[in-house]
């Protein structure tokens, strides 16, 4: 019986052994795994973690040098790394094509737009980049619609060209003029135009003020005490806000006054409540503002540095404009077709400088993807710049180069490292309209007028694109030559 006893106490003492060995080399193997499985990469300094030089070398003078911050790391570590940035120490940088693609095409899903706080606070609670689901699907429905191919000869054709000519008009006597500043001008006016049949800026200069302050606050830091640039810009939204709710009023008092704005489409549909409505629109104006006029501004100073191919646009335009005789110089839609070679100028600017450089998600779950965890609670920063300077995919990636586009057709390229409109479900909706806004505005420009730049301007790239001073340039006009 003795026996027995000892024999089945040794056993068991021999299956715990084995069970806790079995256990053990489990939670060891899961923890290693884990760790291997997370995306290599370093941590940096406590709270500002790599931020100084990823601003550094994205803001470089030295435009070979923009992407040497992820080239580093890119080497160390492989095209999707782990990195403290912005205050965010779990942070996954990816500039490889497919997993951005992977993370954008799984919007919703496995994935969902995760802004600094900064910018939720001032898009506001229906500000599509903070909507989720079902809600995000409707609206962001309700924008392509409003913004497609087949709306822009019928509903903007006209009010471009209206807009931008009679702007430019303005140019010819000031001589001298900050480009990008003046391209903001144009912009505004037009989106002021389209979205709420507001008048020129110039006629509505708090409104101008109130956007500039509005659009300054967007990636600062959400610190809402006076005299921040984020206090200015909550003021700023409430100034805007306002101003759609008395557009919306005066819709309601007098439907008889025609208005051929977005905002009356939308009041007719009768979809949405009030509060959305002023959401989507304040978030209409702020996606296509800065984003389409930036484009524009870089465009002039890409093509000012590069005489071949600012020769080649202005061949291109005059052609078109001798082709209609000297009558009716309005553009037609066949005319837009017909800008082959503007289109690789577009394509090329959008490459060398993202007005959005990067959009931000959180995985909605832990996500495995080939041989990383992606946790939840971490953010992936899909970084578009990275991606368009990288050598791999684009021959000398630090020059402008319009002609790498030309064997492309009309359409947004198709190269899987090419994004800069975004991916899948958030794709940006008004990417037929960017394209057809910079089309018209260079050939307004280069058909009315010769330039040359004022001094040398230098850029930064990051979080948003300017250049100093708006890049001042003498202009001399054409007509008189
Ligand atoms: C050169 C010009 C532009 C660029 C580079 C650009 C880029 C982008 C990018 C990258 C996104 C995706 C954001 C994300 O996935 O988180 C986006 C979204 C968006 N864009 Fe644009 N955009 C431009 C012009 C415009 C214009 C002209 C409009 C409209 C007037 C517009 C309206 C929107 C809207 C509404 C969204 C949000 C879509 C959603 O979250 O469902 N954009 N844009």
């Amino acid at each position: 019986m003795e026996q027995h006893m000892g024999f089945a106490v040794i056993l068991t003492c021999i299956l715990s052994v084995i069970v806790l060995l079995v256990l053990g080399r489990q939670v060891i193997w899961r923890t290693d795994n884990k760790k291997k499985r997370l995306p290599p990469g370093s941590i940096g300094w406590p709270i500002i973690g790599e931020s100084i030089s990823f601003f550094r070398s994205i803001n470089s003078p030295y435009q070979e040098n923009r992407r040497k911050f992820t080239d580093e790391h890119e080497s160390r570590y492989g095209p999707i790394f782990r990195c403290s940035l912005f205050g965010k120490p779990k942070t996954i940088v990816s500039v490889d094509p497919e997993f951005s693609k992977y993370v954008l095409q799984n919007e919703g899903r496995f994935f969902q737009a995760k802004y600094p706080s900064s910018t939720v606070k001032l898009i506001g609670k229906y500000g599509l980049l903070d909507v989720h689901g079902e809600l995000q699907r409707k609206l962001h429905g309700t924008a392509v619609n409003l913004l497609k191919h087949e709306n822009l000869e019928s509903d903007f054709m006209e009010d471009i060209q209206h807009v931008f000519i009679t702007g430019m008009k303005k140019w010819e006597k000031q001589r001298d003029i900050p480009i990008q500043h003046k391209c903001h001008q144009l912009v505004l006016n037009l989106m002021g135009k389209k979205l709420l049949d507001l008048p020129p800026a110039e006629e509505l200069e708090d409104i101008y003020k109130a956007f500039d302050e509005y659009i300054g606050a967007v990636l600062c830091l959400p610190l809402n005490i006076p005299g921040t640039a984020f206090a200015r810009g909550f003021k700023a939204r409430k100034t805007l806000i306002k101003k759609i709710y008395e557009c919306i009023e005066d819709r309601r008092q007098h439907p008889e006054v025609n208005h051929n704005d977005l905002l009356t489409k939308l009041l007719r549909e009768g979809i949405y409540s009030d509060e959305i409505i002023a959401d989507l629109i304040l978030f209409l104006l702020f996606a296509g503002f800065e984003t389409s006029s930036t484009t524009m501004a870089f465009a002039v100073k890409f093509l000012t540095e590069n005489p071949q191919a600012l020769k080649e646009i202005t061949e291109e335009h005059d052609a078109i404009l001798k082709s209609k005789g000297k009558d009716d110089q309005t553009l037609t839609w066949d005319d837009y077709m017909s800008m082959k070679f503007t289109q690789c100028v577009i394509k090329e600017t959008l490459r060398m400088v993202s007005a959005a450089p990067c959009v931000f998600r959180e995985p909605k779950e832990d996500i495995e993807y080939k041989d990383f965890l992606i946790p939840k609670g971490w953010i992936v920063f899909v970084f578009l710049s990275g991606q368009h300077l990288d050598e791999k995919y684009h021959f000398e990636a630090h020059k402008f180069n319009p002609w790498r586009w030309q064997n492309e057709g009309h359409e947004i390229s198709q190269n899987p490292w090419y994004m800069p409109f975004g991916k899948g479900g958030r794709l940006c909706p008004g990417y037929h309209l960017a394209r057809f806004e910079i089309a018209l505005f260079l050939h307004n420009l280069v058909t009315k007028f010769r330039w040359e730049p004022l001094e040398a301007s230098s850029a930064i790239y990051f979080p948003l694109p300017s250049m100093a001073k708006g890049y001042p340039i003498r202009l001399h006009s054409r007509l008189q030559e």
